[in-house]
């Protein structure tokens, strides 16, 4: 621990050094600051079209020339990838489905592992509709949808960083202003996750801040 004494703070700070670290720990500290973590909730089928849908928080938005994201399905604890990758690995399609309050409950209840090739939205009494370009259909709740196209997949040590080109983006109407073109985010209840593995936030506590000029 350092103490560190400044002219107007004094206070001690922790080092952690991450190669002393079990993956569970690092897990445990990480995925506790960095917060909020958006929510995937991925839809994807196998080769014999069976339709599969979990959550995944591992996932950002990585850049936009083309449009790109990530997300990193770790492998069940018995080796095997989870469905989710398993099928993108297989077929390289997905459809990135957001939350909002609306389908936590859902979101949540499409996150237990059933066996291969089961469907978790029947589960949770989640319907779908069909995507444009590629086999995953689409959650219909979902306040936005994203097809992907998987570009890649990375291996970085047990890690999986699986990259996909968004090639298509489904808006509910009510979030979208057709006439200005842009997302009416002021009225989307999104909802991100915190410390694992139980606690969520939502978005609706805003504030503006007019940024310098670049
Ligand atoms: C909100 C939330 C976020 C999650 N994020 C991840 C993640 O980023 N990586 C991961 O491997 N598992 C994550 N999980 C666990 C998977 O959803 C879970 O293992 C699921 O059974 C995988 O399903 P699949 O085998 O159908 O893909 C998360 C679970 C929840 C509830």
């Amino acid at each position: 621990m350092l103490l560190i004494k400044g002219v107007f703070l004094t206070f001690y700070i922790m080092e952690i050094i991450f190669e002393n670290e079990s993956p569970h720990h690092a897990f445990s500290l990480l995925s506790s600051l960095i917060v909020p973590r958006p929510i995937a909730w991925v839809t994807s089928v196998n080769l014999e079209g069976k339709i599969n849908a979990a959550p995944y928080s591992l996932f950002n938005l990585l850049g936009v020339q083309p449009p790109i994201l990530g997300l990193c399905p770790e492998n069940y604890k018995s080796g095997l990838p989870k469905d989710t990758a398993r099928n993108i690995r297989d077929t390289h399609e997905f459809v990135v489905n957001l939350v909002d309050e609306e389908s936590a409950q859902a979101m949540n209840i499409t996150s237990a592992a059933l066996p291969y090739g089961e469907n978790e939205l029947e589960l949770a009494n989640v319907e779908t509709l069909p995507s444009s370009i590629v086999k995953p259909p689409r959650i219909a709740q979902a306040p936005a949808s994203l097809e992907c196209l998987e570009w890649g997949t990375l291996q970085i040590g047990e890690n999986r960083l699986i990259i996909g080109l968004i090639k298509r983006l489904h808006v509910r109407d009510e979030y979208y202003d057709s006439k200005n073109n842009h997302i009416k985010s002021a009225s989307l209840k999104m909802i991100g996750r915190m410390a694992p593995p139980n606690t969520y936030c939502r978005t609706m506590d805003r504030f503006t801040m007019i940024k310098p000029e670049e």
